[in-house]
């Protein structure tokens, strides 16, 4: 048995996709053209390395391995985020077996707080078992200002905070990918018992309890763009063609208007969901259509 994190579909692989062929513009076209100091890659979400795909019975390779895997030669820094304990040792585990490093995992007792972490020099990458919530605005708060970052928020359910993405717009010199959760706030915001974890996630309480996907997406991204220097925020809903029960979005926020024009044509590709079959090592699409 698997003991990655499981409950991955099609869409989990569309949007690893995504993530991947961003990297590839961001740290080749762009690194051209923009003048930056130290480039680090923070993900607040960083499961256990791959995602086991229950369906398939095979695990694909997640965010962090894949930034690591092919831009640990551009990216400066890594600082990788997992809260559940037993992810984290599957995650320092799985990327000292793939990538040959070594892995100093101990706990850390800072202001109180205590979390382990897992420490490696070459690539430096550090993996804090924390919640990134946290973790993200200390770093935010005590890190130099000069390195630019970019940030994939990757969370199942309502586990990300509006407030920390308004900690990251108010440092600035981010770009950021976030799989906003559409089909778990359209739920949570029909069940009074959630509405907690839907404000947390907004901002705010202004939100219908009752809209379509379409329009929770809407409203997520125009309070993300009264923050004008990210104007316009872009968003990809992502289905799987086979499953359409769940969806999110995935939401990309940048102040530079060629990244924005990259992620554009790369979210809106025509063969997204067929690279996203070849993930799955298998081709043809003839299952889904
Ligand atoms: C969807 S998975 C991440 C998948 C990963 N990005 C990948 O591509 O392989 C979400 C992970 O976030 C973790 N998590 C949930 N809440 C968190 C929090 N507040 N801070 C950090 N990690 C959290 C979960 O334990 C889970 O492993």
């Amino acid at each position: 048995m698997s003991n990655h994190f499981s409950g991955g579909d099609l869409k989990t692989a569309a949007k690893l996709v995504i993530l991947e062929e961003y990297l590839d513009v961001y740290t080749t076209i762009l690194d051209t053209h923009w003048e930056w100091g130290d480039l680090w890659y923070v993900d607040t979400h960083s499961g256990t390395g791959k995602t086991h795909i229950d369906e398939k019975g095979i695990d694909i390779d997640g965010s962090a391995i894949r930034a690591i895997e092919d831009y640990s030669g551009f990216f400066d820094r890594f600082y990788l985020y997992e809260l559940n304990e037993e992810h984290f040792h599957t995650l320092h585990q799985t990327l000292s077996e793939i990538f040959d490093l070594s892995f100093d995992v101990s706990p850390v007792d800072t202001n109180g707080e205590d979390f382990l972490v897992a420490r490696c020099d070459d690539p430096y990458i550090r993996i804090m078992q924390m919640d990134s919530n946290q973790g993200v605005s200390f770093l935010a708060d005590n890190a130099n200002s000069t390195s630019h970052w970019f940030t994939f928020i990757d969370p199942k359910g309502l586990t990300a905070k509006r407030s920390t993405l308004d900690t990251l717009l108010d440092r600035g010199n981010v770009d950021i990918l976030l799989n906003y959760q559409t089909t778990g706030v359209m739920r949570s915001a029909a069940a009074e018992h959630a509405h907690g974890a839907v404000r947390r996630t907004m901002g705010d309480d202004d939100w219908p309890e009752a809209a379509s996907r379409e329009e929770y997406a809407e409203i997520y991204k125009q309070k993300l763009e009264e923050n004008r220097d990210i104007r316009p925020v872009l968003t990809k809903g992502l289905e799987s063609p086979d499953d359409r029960r769940c969806r999110f979005d995935l939401v990309f926020a940048c102040t530079n208007d060629g990244a924005r024009n990259a992620m554009e044509s790369i979210m809106d590709q025509d063969t997204l969901w067929e690279k996203a079959q070849d993930e799955f090592g298998q081709s043809g699409l003839s299952d889904f259509f």
